[in-house]
């Protein structure tokens, strides 16, 4: 049973403060793109992960795989045939390790919806989604695809209208970011911003914040969602926004390089995803996506360039072989 399942970039990401989980409030819409992993799961007689591919190396193995944990809670909450549960997952990798782009959870999106079938559960997409949203916040929208707004942590999903296609073209650093940290250095850049404006009250910082992110709350950019359906690129470059960026670019000032780049080269919009460190530039069109996609290779500051387009649907069987 094969899976293809794609890669996320964030439109917006809007982040609150930390919660008492440890996770943080967020709104953000995301939008599934071109660039695909598959994976294929078989029966065998105990679970097991390979990778190939992209990054193959650093896709951490066995049971703290994300895979194969997205596995055993399918089991653990659909399976009544005890002992008929373990996969051999073979991941074959395109999306980058630890990027921005949520490839780990894709994979996971990915084997529940090939297990799901191979052990002819029949459970519907909101049953997967359920599952999904414990195995990690981005691992329900890898399963729904196209555009959508997330909320909570990112799990709670509304499809979102749009028109027309992205053209974007994805800048792959050298290295990953841990997102843990970069969630942990934007809540310290803001405590750090907020002690700034107590100090100098005068100076329009932020003067209330006694805790990190406190005068964040979430919010969906409405003008965003209005460029979105118009389907006009032009539109929705310059309202593409993150709130990770400054903490991502903190931990990797290099990426302040390829973002200048990407805009000086024409892009309508230029952003890191999600919590990086990938950088996305949206295009006018394909032609302008290539041309980007040359530029960035010449200008050096990335270690690999594609060109994808979204939205593309989410986590979709393409080889089904029974016995
Ligand atoms: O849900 P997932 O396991 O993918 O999240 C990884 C980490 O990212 C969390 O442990 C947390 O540190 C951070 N995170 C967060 N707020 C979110 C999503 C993720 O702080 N909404």
């Amino acid at each position: 049973m094969t899976v293809r399942v794609p890669a996320k970039v964030n439109l917006q990401l809007s982040v609150g403060p930390p919660r008492g989980d440890g996770y943080h409030d967020l709104v953000t819409v995301f939008q599934a793109v071109s660039l695909f992993d598959s994976v294929t799961v078989q029966p065998a007689e105990r679970t097991s992960v390979v990778v190939t591919g992209e990054d193959a190396a650093s896709v951490p193995a066995g049971r703290a795989n994300l895979a194969s944990r997205a596995a055993r809670a399918l089991a653990t909450s659909a399976l009544r045939r005890k002992g008929k549960s373990a996969v051999r997952i073979e991941i074959r990798k395109r999306i980058p390790v630890a990027a921005g782009l949520a490839g780990g959870s894709a994979d996971a999106a990915a084997t529940l919806v090939a297990c799901n079938e191979l052990w002819g559960l029949g459970l519907t997409q909101s049953e997967l989604r359920e599952v999904a949203a414990g195995v990690g916040s981005d691992v329900p929208f890898a399963l729904l695809g196209g555009t959508a707004i997330g909320q909570g942590r990112g799990e709670q999903l509304t499809a979102a209208l749009t028109a027309g296609t992205y053209h974007w073209v994805l800048a792959f650093a050298a290295g990953g970011l841990s997102t843990p940290e970069v969630y942990a250095a934007c809540d310290r850049l803001r405590a750090a911003r907020a002690a700034a404006g107590r100090r100098d009250p005068a100076g329009g910082g932020i003067s209330q914040a006694g805790n990190p992110g406190e005068d964040y709350q979430p919010r969906l950019s409405t003008e965003l969602m209005a460029a979105l359906r118009s389907g006009d690129p032009s539109a929705v470059g310059p309202l593409l926004s993150n709130d990770l960026q400054p903490a991502a670019v903190s931990l990797r000032p290099d990426l302040r390089r390829a973002l200048n780049a990407g805009r000086e080269h024409g892009a309508l919009g230029a952003i890191v995803s999600g919590s990086g460190p990938t950088c996305a530039f949206l295009a006018k069109d394909a032609r302008r996506a290539r041309e980007l996609a040359v530029s960035l290779t010449g200008a050096g500051v990335c270690r690999a360039v594609v060109q994808v387009k979204g939205p593309a649907a989410g986590a979709a069987i393409v080889v089904a072989e029974r016995p």
